[in-house]
């Protein structure tokens, strides 16, 4: 299964992503830095190209002592594999060999990286440059996320950020400091929110008994009309459920398709109606989802079988159920 892949890097207004210097020109702020850094301890890999390694010789390491502690306890490595795209051989003394995280070299196109990577168990990758990588995943449609930070700056000459390839779909902006996150999806519909709910579930406070489930609903025109998780306002609250109650009565819930990184729930011992129950009450009349938990013994029909029951079309795509079952392990 290949990976889902984040491409992450940060540009000056005027679309560089470094300057013409020899030395780097660090872009972004110190918070947006730091968000990096989280975004790095959530991931299984992080990959850029040989030119970064020559250019910038990065450490490409989970920064924060409490990440790398956090990650240590989820069995996890302390930062992810580092992944040096290259057809030669990198300097032996590149930063990128010290530090306590794996470093492989890989050369092959996209494709085959990605598979490669799917081959040793990585999840997520995320693909921090530089321009001609950048390039390459997103031409060859090969990018899923695309987090593009827009600097305060004006650079004048240097690599430039370009791209090809699928269309770029706005999920979220975000202001940082003194920078502006542009979050964007690629994709089918049905991946890019299904994709979305599954990293949504990283959000959910921490259960050791509770599945860390992300929702998104999506009206017929596309417009998203709630997002949640598990547990975000009140300890025992599926994620459908949180999303669902902030919707009340929305007469666009009668068209649109609700996406959850798991099965609706078909049972529940702690509220009187199961997400099915919900889902098939607010008139939903479509549900994706991505991972379905096989019953540990089989009672009353599976939420599938009760929408499907009533009528609401159910569609399972587990390409996504890796990323579903890895975002519900959170730091
Ligand atoms: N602003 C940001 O967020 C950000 C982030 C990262 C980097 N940058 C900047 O980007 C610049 C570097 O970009 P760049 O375009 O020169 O280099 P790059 O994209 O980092 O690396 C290009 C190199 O990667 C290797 N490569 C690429 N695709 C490959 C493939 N499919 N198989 C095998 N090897 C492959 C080749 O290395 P070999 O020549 O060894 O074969 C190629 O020369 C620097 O100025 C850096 O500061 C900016
Ligand atoms: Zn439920």
């Amino acid at each position: 299964m290949r990976p889902h892949v984040l491409a992450s890097c940060a540009v000056s207004l005027d679309g560089f992503l470094d300057d013409a210097t020899p030395q780097r020109r660090i872009l972004s702020g110190p918070a947006d830095l730091d968000r990096v850094d989280e975004e790095r301890a959530r991931v299984d890999a992080i990959l850029v190209g040989a030119g970064t390694v020559r250019a910038d010789d990065p450490r490409l390491l989970v920064r924060a002592p409490e990440r790398r502690a956090a990650r240590a306890a989820q069995g996890l490595p302390e930062s992810p594999l580092r992944v040096v795209l290259t057809t030669t051989r990198p300097a032996a003394d590149a930063r990128v060999h010290t530090g306590s995280a794996e470093t492989i070299t890989l050369a092959g196109t996209p494709d085959e990286v990605l598979d490669a990577l799917g081959r040793r168990g990585v999840v997520r990758l995320m693909v921090e440059g530089g321009a001609a990588v950048l390039r390459e995943f997103l031409t060859t449609g090969l990018v899923d996320e695309l987090q593009l930070v827009l600097a305060p700056q004006l650079v004048g000459d240097g690599p430039r950020f370009t791209g090809g390839g699928r269309p770029p779909h706005l999920v979220e902006t975000r202001t940082i400091g003194g920078d502006v996150l542009l979050r964007y999806r690629f994709g089918q519909a049905d991946d890019r929110h299904l994709a979305e709910a599954c990293v949504l579930a990283e959000q959910c406070p921490p259960s050791a008994t509770a599945f860390s489930v992300g929702c998104v609903v999506v009206a017929e025109d596309g417009t998203v009309l709630g997002t949640g998780w598990s547990r975000r306002d009140h300890p025992l609250d599926h994620a459908e459920e949180g999303v669902l109650r902030g919707l009340g009565n929305d007469p666009r819930l009668r068209r649109a398709t609700l996406y959850s990184s798991l099965e609706p729930c078909g049972e529940r011992a702690s509220r009187p109606d199961p997400c099915a129950a919900l889902i098939a009450r607010a008139g939903i009349p479509r549900v994706v989802y991505a991972w379905r938990e096989p019953p540990e013994f089989v009672a009353a029909p599976s939420g599938s079988e009760q929408l499907a029951a009533v009528g609401v079309e159910v569609v399972q795509l587990s390409r996504w159920e890796p990323l579903a079952r890895r975002c519900a392990t959170r730091l």
